[in-house]
């Protein structure tokens, strides 16, 4: 599509929120260089709609980043954030790892190419199934989150195989407590003392060659200084070739929202792994959210405008199937017509379902909506299709990848077949 300049307009805030290169024409919504409510019309709704080239341009920004601040070092990406074998292919083809919690996510990095020897698992519960797949895998790196594990693996590997463990740093963060894992009593990794008797255990092992620590504060976490506590905190357990430093860099999702830049954040990791870790040691991070989440946004299309006593409903053809982030933790969206973008007045955005708490935005300006127009919601790009769900027999939506003006379907919306597969 040739866009005319003249048309082209960038002021409304909501932009701000989604994929660098939005921009309006006419008023109406371009992302990846297509009309927002076209896409609608051709891959139908709702659908999560990602945007290519900038999410290429975010893991690039990652790796580049850290390789510039800590040359021995690997981003890998945590793959709970949006899993789907086209994203596992992209991750791959832009040299990251690749971190999975379980079996599923094992075999879809698999499917999409990623090598196996860049594979970091999580899971504070695997089950010998799920070790004994990623063993005859090759996975590079298991982490270990109890003795259990351990068990496990002394009985399972038939060669040498690559471990971190996993340490509770005690490092409290001001996130949702469903999303933070860095306090005591946390039930994912070893607190400290229980973390020192595994060291001392591993290093007499010979099949389970301990590489080093892992530590995972939380995540939605919009402050730099907690990520420099953990590093801190990690240093405390002694020297180890590997440090992998986990997630939990923060997304913009409201206007309010400032988190730091992966730069800030990067400087502040390398800075303090250069004050606490040996200078030999190779660094891994593994963003999930601040990766994704701005790089998507969500379509829908409006269904019902309601009058209520207080306010006016509109109802879209979606809602908690897709997106648990705000039923789950409170998460603010914003939103916008996709065709009469800025302005207007406020409404209750909510979903399909059979609950008051299907609710996906308590209150936001649009502009005139009405039954059949196309609704887009910013930032939900991260772990919004990872819990879509089939409450009231909703249909998993869509991924569709869009840049310089092109669509493709990288995973396809259910079907009600689909539904129906599983009857035994
Ligand atoms: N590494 C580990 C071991 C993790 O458990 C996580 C996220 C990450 C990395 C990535 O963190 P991020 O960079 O995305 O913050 N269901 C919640 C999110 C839970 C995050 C779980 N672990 C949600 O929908 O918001």
């Amino acid at each position: 599509m040739t866009i005319d300049a003249s048309h082209v307009r960038l002021d409304p805030a909501i932009v701000s929120l989604m994929p660098p290169g939005t921009h309006l024409e006419d008023g109406r919504l371009v992302i990846g260089g297509r009309l927002a409510s076209e896409l609608a019309d051709e891959f139908g709704t709702p659908a999560l709609v990602i945007d290519e080239p900038a999410l290429r341009a975010r893991a690039r920004r990652y790796a580049e980043g850290l390789g510039a601040r800590w040359a021995n070092s690997q981003v890998v990406w945590a793959s709970k954030s949006l899993p789907c074998t086209g994203i596992y292919r992209l991750m791959g083809e832009e040299g990251l790892g690749v971190d999975v919690a379980g079996g599923g996510e094992l075999v879809m990095a698999l499917a999409g190419g990623v090598d196996p020897a860049r594979l970091v698992l999580h899971g504070n519960a695997k089950t010998d199934r799920e070790l004994a797949m990623a063993l005859e895998a090759g996975v590079g790196t298991v982490v270990i989150d109890n003795l259990d594990d351990v068990a496990r693996l002394e009985r399972l590997v038939t060669a040498e195989q690559g471990v971190l463990i996993r340490v509770i740093p005690d490092v409290a963060t001001a996130t949702h407590d469903a999303i933070a894992t860095g306090h005591q009593n946390s039930k994912f990794g070893l607190a400290v003392p229980e973390a020192r008797e595994l060291i001392a255990r591993l290093r007499g092992s010979d099949r389970l060659r301990l590489d080093g620590l892992h530590a995972h504060i939380g995540s939605q976490i919009l402050d730099v200084e907690p990520f420099a506590r953990a590093v801190e905190a990690v240093a405390a357990l002694g020297e180890f070739d590997v440090y992998d430093l986990g997630g939990g860099l923060g997304a913009r999702y409201t206007y309010d929202d400032h988190p730091p830049s992966i730069e800030s954040y990067l400087d502040t990791i390398t800075d303090a792994a250069r004050r606490f870790l040996p200078g030999h040691a190779r660094l891994l991070i593994e963003p999930g959210r601040s990766m994704i989440a701005e790089a998507g946004v969500t379509l829908y299309r409006v269904v019902s405008v309601k009058r209520g006593a207080t306010r006016t409903f509109v109802a879209v053809d979606g809602g908690m199937g897709d997106n648990l982030e705000v039923s789950l933790y409170g998460q603010r969206f914003e939103a916008t017509m996709a065709d009469r973008v800025g302005g207007g007045d406020p409404f209750t955005v909510v979903g399909r379902h059979c609950e008051s708490g299907d609710q996906l935005i308590e209150s936001v300006a649009l502009r005139a909506p009405a039954v059949g127009d196309v609704l887009v919601v910013a930032a939900t790009g991260a772990y919004c299709l990872t819990m879509a769900n089939n409450y009231n027999g909703a249909l998993r939506p869509p991924i569709v990848f869009v840049g310089n003006g092109d669509a493709r379907l990288v995973l396809r919306r259910e079907t009600y077949e689909d539904l129906l597969r599983r009857d035994a």
